[in-house]
């Protein structure tokens, strides 16, 4: 059976990062935004990148044209359906209000339009999900906590929060009362750690954001130490394939680390971070990882029934979904 069937949770998806070049032409028409790219050609042609870093700076250029609650409903319809079409059946997605709200789009267009799309898969009994709000990293912790308040009357509406964008440089223990703040709000928190930073950000992230899950991760498997935290706590990781190797974090997919994490039995499950930018989504990502590193059927049926496990989902939810996978791997 192919594994585009098979049904899986998506934990690490940012909607911003699912504007594919032909989106980013209709929206910048629709808004009469002047794009500094000639066309879709020349846009998908600049989608190679050597680090983190060149990848943000056109994520946050081609997003400029998201200007209204219908282009986010817009974008994350697209999303939906190519996710859907991939097995996708439970999605937690990200996305980044700082960027939108600087231009002008209240926080409130940007939750409303999302939120619109989620319904319509809802209810089309596609697939469920929910929101997490990401903090800018590198715009420090007291610009996240006034986008926390301006989220106000949404909060409610989200299911998490996340810290996101350039890692380096900005550990994640700055953010320690912004994260607390969200928990007694009744929100859950993850955050990026270990993507392009060292293992130090993975432990502050566990130990003074108390996470949790982890986004990225893989440089975790650099100190011993903390993989046996990760393991003894069954801290879910969510690892974006696709994305680390199109941002130089590993060289090749044949030598990422997932298949050393599944192996020391760490709690990881695989995802496609930004997919029209990255290569791939869910499905492919999948695909991807048994071609290059051989994963045998029981390893990808886990990192399914991982992606259900750790997702925030309610745990009636989880058993359907976890019904499913196991009808799956009958057929
Ligand atoms: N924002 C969008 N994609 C990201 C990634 N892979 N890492 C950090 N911030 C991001
Ligand atoms: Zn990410």
């Amino acid at each position: 059976m192919s594994l585009m069937s098979l049904p899986k949770a998506e934990l690490h998806l940012h909607i911003e990062g699912t504007m594919e070049p032909e989106l980013v032409f209709e929206l910048g028409a629709r808004n009469r935004i002047p794009l500094p790219f000639a066309d879709v050609e020349d846009l998908r042609r600049r989608y190679v990148f050597d680090n983190l870093q060149s990848f943000l700076d056109l994520y946050y250029a081609a997003m400029d044209v998201l200007r209204t609650a219908e282009d986010f409903s817009d974008l994350a319809r697209a999303y939906l359906d190519r996710a859907y079409g991939q097995g996708v059946r439970h999605v937690e997605l990200f996305f980044d209000p700082q960027p939108h709200v600087d231009r002008g789009v209240p926080i409130e267009a940007v939750v409303d339009g999302l939120l619109v799309a989620l319904a319509e898969a809802e209810q089309a009994g596609r697939m469920t999900g929910g929101l997490i709000l990401c903090f800018l990293r590198d715009r420090g912790p007291d610009e996240a906590a006034s986008v926390l308040r301006a989220a106000g009357s949404r909060v409610g509406s989200l299911i998490g929060v996340g810290l996101d964008s350039a890692e380096v440089g900005y550990p994640p223990g700055a953010f320690a009362e912004v994260y607390a703040r969200a928990r007694d709000l009744g929100l859950r928190t993850v955050a990026h750690a270990g993507e392009e930073g060292p293992p130090s950000y993975v432990w502050e992230a566990l130990d003074v954001l108390e996470v949790d899950r982890i986004d990225h991760g893989i440089r975790s498997m650099e100190d011993p130490e903390l993989v046996a935290r990760l393991r003894r706590d069954q801290t879910p990781l969510t690892v974006c394939p696709l994305s680390n190797v199109r941002l130089g974090a590993v060289d090749e997919l044949a030598r990422h680390p997932l298949a050393r994490m599944l192996a020391e039995n760490l709690m990881v499950t695989v995802n496609s971070d930004d997919p029209a930018y990255f290569g791939g989504y869910l499905g492919d990502n999948y695909e991807a990882c048994v071609r290059e590193l051989g994963l045998d059927p029981h390893q990808v049926i886990l990192l399914a029934q991982n992606s259900v496990n750790a997702s925030f989902a309610p745990d009636e939810r989880k058993a359907v979904l976890l019904a499913e996978i196991a009808a799956w791997t009958h057929d």
